[in-house]
């Protein structure tokens, strides 16, 4: 008998050992999780969630170890109690069962915080595990003298080697673990790096459990309310199994020789008891349901406001590095992943430990052997949820990514559906997007197969629980020492309990899920731009003068090809300043940098003598006006497409605009007049009258600075007469900047700047650079010659 028990101890301990240096071992080379900040190397860290997993994983092995031995020492025969009790009389200390498992529980729990604190409590932890080990040692030699059974002596010297072990585990741990962390640290400071690259250089905060949680800080107020209304529906749910086992045990089975009709009056009272239960459980848990859902429909909403504006605030720069469906994807699907990990699984995970801790006491108070028995099912479960949060952790953040891309394939397909169809390259298309969920696909076959293995692993684990119930607590009412009503009731307790533990664990799933779709999203919310969009100076009077002084840029996105290389140009308030030149020579980044959608990277721009980067952005922009190649409208009505820059603007101010920009009597034309609906980007209307109604727009902000690129270049001849005429009132008085493919269209500007490979190569009137033999020349001399569009439109402008 000795000998088994002792095989038994030594190989729950071994599994002991398995499971704390493995689950500490994985857990801490884990790499990149949420850690703090590596900032200060002082810095504690027990407040990391893996560590913090690491600990009650260990604690619950332990106790579940201890649990085991102790009912596979009762089940083998021996007074576990007597045993137990005479160990602790060898401190001459009387107390009794329950209170020793108490102190061990307590004892194991210290020794792993101890395993996750600093290494130095660790040692600590370590010795004073050897000093109780010798203690024990001494009781045991007294124990021996007292000729106390072999049996007992085995058991203390086996808790002995135990305790060294524990101690000696407890060092290694926390070595381990510090060393980890040196590496850790610098693997979390490396990933910030290149988060910080993807957000812009700016450092991105860490994600931890904390911020996550805290988005759910507001609240508090409704949460705080359902989780009382969950403690009342835990609570209903938790009475339930006993008055079962009241009604089994005590009223169906009772007293054989009761009459009948007391025992069906004693049932009808049962039951209706246990209804009212059911009907206070229902109400509570509608009430907790309905606030936590919607708390979670309040985060969710807050996050996505906060996220938008802080994406529509950033430089266009970001813009042109994240593509639209990555961010489509951010605002709709990582958000929804974050929401109910937040709310509905706190809630959830609450109930659940509720549950456990007061389906625990319950069934101590029941029997603490069958409860000892069943908890030793608990590390499993543990350890399989953690395995589990840690892949789905992982794989979450290359699930998101996956979606990303194929949400990047749709997008790019529809709004390019025209190309697409005018190729008919709808099947490659279609392969193309095919492809992107497949990779969407293989990972959520991978998802689904960890969810199936990881929920019948746990359902088959609690289910051993209720045959390790039924088998060790049938034995015991057969025996007479406890009644069918209790084993029932424990049985369902165990049922609940088990099922809670799954939940648990389960949720510890998805809180890793969440961390992983989060991690991108709070990097974006925290890249604030690096120009606020509206701060800085604003001129009381605009003359209008902008002055370029050795201008040199090149694109975030491409910094090593250098676009505009010292451009010096001083546009004089009023004047029309043309730019021609070579399709890619860098006219339209002049536009950009004047209207800031870019800074320079060298060299400086001026207005009237202030410079631009002083100036607040916001209010210079609405002194901007820009009429585009391809103008951009937006769905909505013609109205409300020319009031976008003046939204207050009456509706004879845009009938004014509309009918300056040429624009009023094909609006009117249509059934709807100004009301008409122009679909996504304007593709109701045609190309000539989509820039009408842009130059209407321009017309409407009265800007004192008019950028035209290209305006009239994608019109043929007949529409380019009309729009040009248009051009032609908008530029009047105002300082104008106008980039023209066509030459004929800028012959009477005051200047004209000849633009190739990022410089101005020549300079001067039409007729100065006319008489000169340059580019100029050489390009006018081609678009006379040339067969198409420059011919015929400059007939036009003659016509006119
Ligand atoms: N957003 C961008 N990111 C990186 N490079 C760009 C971007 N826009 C334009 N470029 C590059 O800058 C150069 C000048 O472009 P652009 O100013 O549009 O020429 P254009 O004179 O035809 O208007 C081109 O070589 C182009 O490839
Ligand atoms: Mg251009």
């Amino acid at each position: 008998r000795a000998s088994s028990g002792a095989a038994f101890a030594l190989g729950g301990l071994g599994l002991f050992r398995r499971c704390t240096s493995r689950c500490c071992r994985d857990l801490s080379a884990r790499p990149a999780l949420p850690m703090q900040p590596a900032r200060d190397a002082t810095e504690s860290p027990t407040s990391w969630p893996d560590l913090r997993a690491a600990s009650a994983l260990s604690a619950l092995s332990f106790a579940s170890l201890v649990a085991a031995c102790l009912v596979l020492a009762s089940a083998a025969g021996w007074d576990v109690q007597a045993l137990v009790q005479s160990e602790l009389r060898g401190y001459s200390w009387d107390c009794s069962v329950v209170d020793a498992v108490a102190v061990l529980l307590l004892a194991c729990l210290v020794s792993s915080v101890a395993i996750c604190a600093q290494p130095a409590v660790a040692v600590a932890a370590g010795s004073s595990a050897a000093i109780a080990a010798l203690v024990k040692l001494i009781c045991l030699g007294q124990a021996w003298r007292r000729g106390d059974s072999l049996a007992a002596a085995a058991v203390v010297l086996v808790g002995c080697v135990f305790c060294v072990l524990a101690g000696a585990e407890a060092i290694a741990a926390g070595r381990r673990l510090s060393r980890r962390l040196v590496v850790v640290r610098g693997e979390a400071s490396r990933s910030d790096k290149l988060l910080d690259a993807e957000a812009g250089g700016r450092p991105p905060r860490e994600v931890t459990f904390g911020r996550l949680l805290g988005l759910a800080r507001p609240e508090l107020p409704l949460l705080a309310t359902a989780t009382v209304a969950l403690f009342f529906s835990s609570a209903a749910q938790m009475a339930m199994p006993g008055l079962v086992g009241h009604m089994v045990g005590g009223v169906i089975g009772g007293a054989a020789g009761e009459a009948s009709d007391a025992k069906r009056r004693a049932l009808n009272g049962a039951v209706l008891q246990l209804a009212c239960v059911f009907v206070a459980g229902g109400f509570f848990s509608f009430v907790r349901g309905y606030l936590f859902t919607l708390a979670g429909e309040r985060v969710v909403a807050r996050l996505r406001r906060r996220l938008f504006s802080a994406l529509v605030r950033q430089e266009v720069s970001f813009f042109d590095a994240n593509t639209t469906g990555e961010l489509m994807n951010r605002l709709a699907s990582d958000t929804t992943v974050i929401q109910s990990a937040v709310t509905v699984n706190v809630s959830m995970g609450l109930r659940f430990g509720a549950q456990v801790v007061l389906g625990l006491v319950l069934i101590f108070a029941e029997s603490w052997k069958l409860s000892l028995l069943m908890l030793a099912v608990v590390p499993a479960i543990v350890a399989v949820g953690v395995v589990y949060g840690r892949f789905m952790k992982r794989f979450s953040k290359r699930y998101q990514a996956a979606l990303v891309r194929a949400a990047d394939v749709a997008q790019e397909c529809f709004s390019g559906i025209r190309t697409v169809r005018s190729f008919a390259n709808e099947p490659r298309e279609a392969d193309r997007y095919d492809g992107a969920v497949d990779e969407s696909f293989g990972l959520g076959r991978k998802k689904a197969l960890a969810y199936g293995a990881f929920g019948s692993l746990i359902g088959t684990t609690g289910q051993f629980a209720v045959v390790g119930v039924l088998w060790y607590g049938g034995a015991l009412v057969i025996a007479g020492e406890m009644s069918l009503g209790t084993l029932t009731s424990f049985l369902l307790y165990t049922v609940v309990i088990a099922g809670c533990l799954g939940g648990l664990s389960d949720l510890f799933g998805s809180l890793m899920n969440a961390l992983g779709a989060s991690s991108r999203v709070f990097a974006l919310l925290d890249a604030s731009p690096a120009r606020p969009l509206a701060e800085g100076l604003r001129p009381e009077r605009v003359r209008g003068q902008l002055h370029l002084s050795d201008v040199s840029f090149s694109y975030p996105a491409r910094p090593e090809a250098l676009v505009l290389d010292g451009v010096s140009l001083r546009i004089e308030p009023g004047s029309v300043v043309a730019l021609c030149g070579p399709s890619g020579s860098g006219k339209s980044t002049v536009i950009g940098l004047l209207e800031r959608w870019y800074e320079p990277t060298r060299g400086s721009i001026t207005l009237d003598g202030v410079p631009l980067a002083s100036i607040d952005g916001s209010w210079w922009r609405k002194q901007v006006a820009l009429v585009a190649q391809e103008p951009v409208l937006f769905a909505c009505s013609i109205r409300d497409n020319i009031a976008y820059g003046k939204p207050a603007a009456a509706d004879d101010e845009v009938r004014a605009a509309a009918s300056t920009a040429n624009a009023e009597a094909f609006v009117d034309a249509f059934p709807r007049g100004f009301d008409t609906m122009v679909g996504e980007r304007g593709v109701q209307l045609s190309g000539g009258q989509k820039q009408r109604i842009a130059i209407a727009r321009a017309l409407l902000v009265d800007p004192k600075v008019l950028l035209l690129d290209e305006a009239t270049s994608a019109l043929d001849s007949e529409s380019e007469f009309v729009v040009q005429e248009a051009i032609d009132r908008l530029m009047a008085s105002r300082t104008t900047v106008v980039i023209a493919h066509r030459l004929s269209t800028i012959r009477d500007a005051s200047l004209i700047c000849v633009v190739s490979k990022g410089r101005i190569v020549e300079r001067g009137t039409h007729q100065e650079l006319m008489a000169a033999t340059g580019l100029y020349k050489q390009l006018t001399a081609r678009q006379a010659l040339g067969p198409g569009g420059g011919g015929g439109s400059g007939a036009g402008r003659e016509a006119r």
